[in-house]
């Protein structure tokens, strides 16, 4: 059994957190936490044809985003791997200062002091030096920077096709194997 933390916040982009927690819910021997932050709950309205109760009946368990009492925010507690996804640039500061001022910032404060998998998926453009800066040093901190930045090799043609190839990659980098998308040196179909 694996368990993973899934985090949605504010930044465009809550359909990749969404789909993600689809795949994760068809897997045997996946156990998922959702937290979601304010402004990912207005997202999720904004972008979306979700209702925010939908989107939490994705996961096993539902963390509350000010509960910094819930059991994720422990390293004491059990977790495989982490994805915030989109990731805000407020909640990439967050973590590389070491706020740990919500849940998400807390959990995933927690993942890199006990050295466990991160996965950050930073959506903003441009991109500051501040932005940057804060990215560069969690990168060096292990954190794994995973944009949801396509690829077109594939030859995507809708939106679902985006997430699959890009949503496979963080799966990918969890250690879980899927087959969503097509990869690179595979023959066309
Ligand atoms: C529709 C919408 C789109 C947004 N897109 C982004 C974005 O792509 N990247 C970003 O860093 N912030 C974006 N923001 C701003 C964040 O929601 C805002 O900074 C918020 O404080 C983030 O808080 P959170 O990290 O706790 O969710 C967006 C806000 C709205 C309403």
């Amino acid at each position: 059994m694996k368990r993973i933390v899934v985090a949605i916040t504010g930044a465009s982009g809550s359909i990749y957190g969404i789909d993600l927690l689809k795949k994760l819910q068809k897997m045997p021997d996946i156990e998922t936490w959702l937290v979601m932050s304010d402004w990912a709950k207005q997202n999720i309205v904004i972008e979306t044809d979700y209702t925010v109760e939908e989107v939490a009946s994705l996961a096993d368990q539902v963390a509350d985003n000010q509960n910094l009492a819930a059991a994720i925010s422990s390293g004491s507690f059990q977790v495989d791997g982490m994805v915030v996804v989109p990731a805000s640039m407020k909640t990439v500061a967050g973590i590389s200062l070491g706020l740990d001022q919500d849940l998400i910032m807390r959990a995933s404060g927690v993942m890199i002091k006990e050295q466990r998998k991160l996965i950050l998926m930073p959506r903003e453009t441009p991109l500051s030096a501040i932005h940057l800066e804060n990215l560069l040093k969690l990168a060096r901190l292990g954190v794994q920077i995973i944009p949801p930045i396509p690829s077109f090799y594939s030859r995507p043609e809708t939106i679902q096709d985006l997430l699959d190839q890009t949503n496979m990659r963080v799966l990918d980098n969890l250690g879980i194997s899927s087959n969503f998308a097509k990869r690179w040196g595979e023959k066309q179909a």
